[in-house]
């Protein structure tokens, strides 16, 4: 099976990382294919805990190759950064490939992310405010930077002037606006960079093009035709691993819009943000949580406000990698992992941080929901509204207290564990194949 598509069946946050990094042992090749670093994985190894952002979850192998593809926005800063920490902790980097299309989160990215936020106020999305939404924006707008512009001091300075000039201004009218809201809600406003009167330093375009150019210096190395790279190792009949950031009801399509991320991380989109095509994937994964957990604002139907979901926040240490927010907590949702398969086409599913539900018995999955007229809701609503109001109906099963941390094939979990496991992939109708115990990576329960 070459080409092997792993993505996030729920908001977000399911533990793909440690997914990837198990499955990565068969593969050559990782690759991710969108987002960039809103996301966060941790990895758990020999004791040792990792955290990447932008890396793709492979890198701890150092037999193989990882890529970040063409799909993904790189925060230049950050992924140099992870690159300096691994070589700190004695990992080496020389098998990471950056494609040479992936277009760049600037500085300016960010500041608009962050203004963008404040200015939506109450209707604010709860982005990780890592530039992303802006920088997904500017290429379509054609006016994004890319990798390979770090190469070339004159294309990158005429891109960042023509992509600067409107920002600029944005970012103006935005701190105007925010000035005025503090002073009406009596507060004291800050004074602007340079007393309002001179350009933000920050957006300086000759300190921009000077600090990217000796990026492009440091990246250099790994700046290739990732594309190419994927289809040899495809054509050679070696295993790809294609790794989703964010997940399927965060999909910039498909998910709960406008409460996504900017990409779309379906399995699908593997084949744009890799440059693939579509019968290289052989498999597709899907990795849910044995509850469900969502950061940022947006609908969120089995969303628990009591004692029970104040518990899988403490048990499932729900604060999140990238930006420490508390992730709300709430029952596994079957009506959206039944969707996330459909629209996937999953062939099977990896079930993570189920020992997080110890003790939380009788355990609870939604199976339908119901409208606010009443209307029974067999399948995830198209509508905005209906969603918003949509409140669930749980299947009960019994719960388990023991320990399952130690547990490593099927039959040394308790009984009723099983059968939550069996009753999950009963209704998603997919095998569940991995079951996730506990967080080191040998915590992992492969189904029969
Ligand atoms: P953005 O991707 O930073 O623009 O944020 C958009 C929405 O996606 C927000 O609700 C974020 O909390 C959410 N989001 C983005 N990345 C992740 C992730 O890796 N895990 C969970 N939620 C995420």
């Amino acid at each position: 099976m070459p080409g092997l598509v792993i993505v996030g069946a729920q908001w977000g946050d399911e533990g793909k990382g440690k997914i990837v990094d198990l499955l990565a042992a068969g593969a050559t090749t990782i690759v991710r294919f969108q987002g960039g670093n809103n996301a966060g994985h941790t990895i758990v190894r020999d004791g040792e805990e990792f955290k990447f952002h932008l890396i793709p979850s492979g890198i701890l192998y150092e037999d193989k190759t990882c890529v970040i593809g063409n799909g993904v926005v790189v925060d230049p800063r950050v992924l140099l950064g992870e690159i300096d920490g691994l070589r700190r902790a004695g990992v080496g980097v020389g098998n990471l490939r950056l494609s040479a299309n992936a277009h760049l989160i600037m500085p300016y990215h960010v500041l608009l992310d962050t203004a963008g936020e404040t200015k939506l106020g109450k209707l604010s999305i709860g982005t990780t405010r890592r530039g992303i939404g802006p920088c997904y924006a500017d290429k379509a707008l054609r006016l994004g930077i890319r990798v390979q512009d770090l190469l070339d001091e004159k294309i990158l300075r005429t891109k960042i002037r023509a992509a600067l000039e409107p920002k600029q201004q944005a970012l103006r009218e935005l701190s105007v606006l925010r000035r005025k809201r503090r002073k009406e809600a009596g507060e004291e406003a800050k004074p602007l960079p340079n007393g309002g009167e001179e350009p933000d330093p920050r957006l300086d375009l000759h300190g921009m093009v000077e600090e990217h150019i000796s990026f492009g210096h440091r990246l250099e190395p790994h700046i290739a035709d990732t594309a190419k790279l994927c289809w040899d190792a495809l054509d050679n009949d070696e295993t790809v691993i294609f790794e989703g950031a964010q997940a399927t009801l965060l999909d910039l399509d498909h998910g709960t819009y406008p409460f996504v991320t900017s990409s779309n991380p379906i399995a699908g989109a593997a084949t744009v943000g890799a440059g693939i095509g579509p019968t290289d994937i052989g498999e597709v994964w899907g990795v849910a949580k044995a509850y469900a957990t969502r950061v940022g604002a947006g609908p969120f139907p089995t969303e628990l406000h009591d004692e029970v979901g104040e518990r899988m926040v403490d048990q499932g240490h729900e604060f999140g990698t990238t930006t420490g927010r508390r992730r709300r907590c709430g029952w596994m949702d079957l009506v959206a992992l039944r969707y996330a398969v459909r629209l996937n086409r999953l062939d099977a599913l990896a079930i993570t941080k189920l020992d997080v539900l110890r003790g939380l018995g009788p355990l609870r999955v939604a199976v339908r929901y119901r409208s606010k007229e009443g209307a029974v809701l067999d399948s995830f609503p198209y509508h905005q509204s209906i969603l918003h109001s949509a409140t669930p109906e749980y299947e009960e099963l019994p719960g388990f207290d023991e320990d399952i941390g130690d547990c490593r094939k099927p039959a040394d979990l308790p009984q009723a564990a099983r059968d939550f496991l069996a009753y999950v992939a009963e209704f998603a109708g997919v095998p569940v194949k991995l079951v996730g115990v506990g967080p080191a990576r040998d915590q992992v329960v492969w189904m029969d």
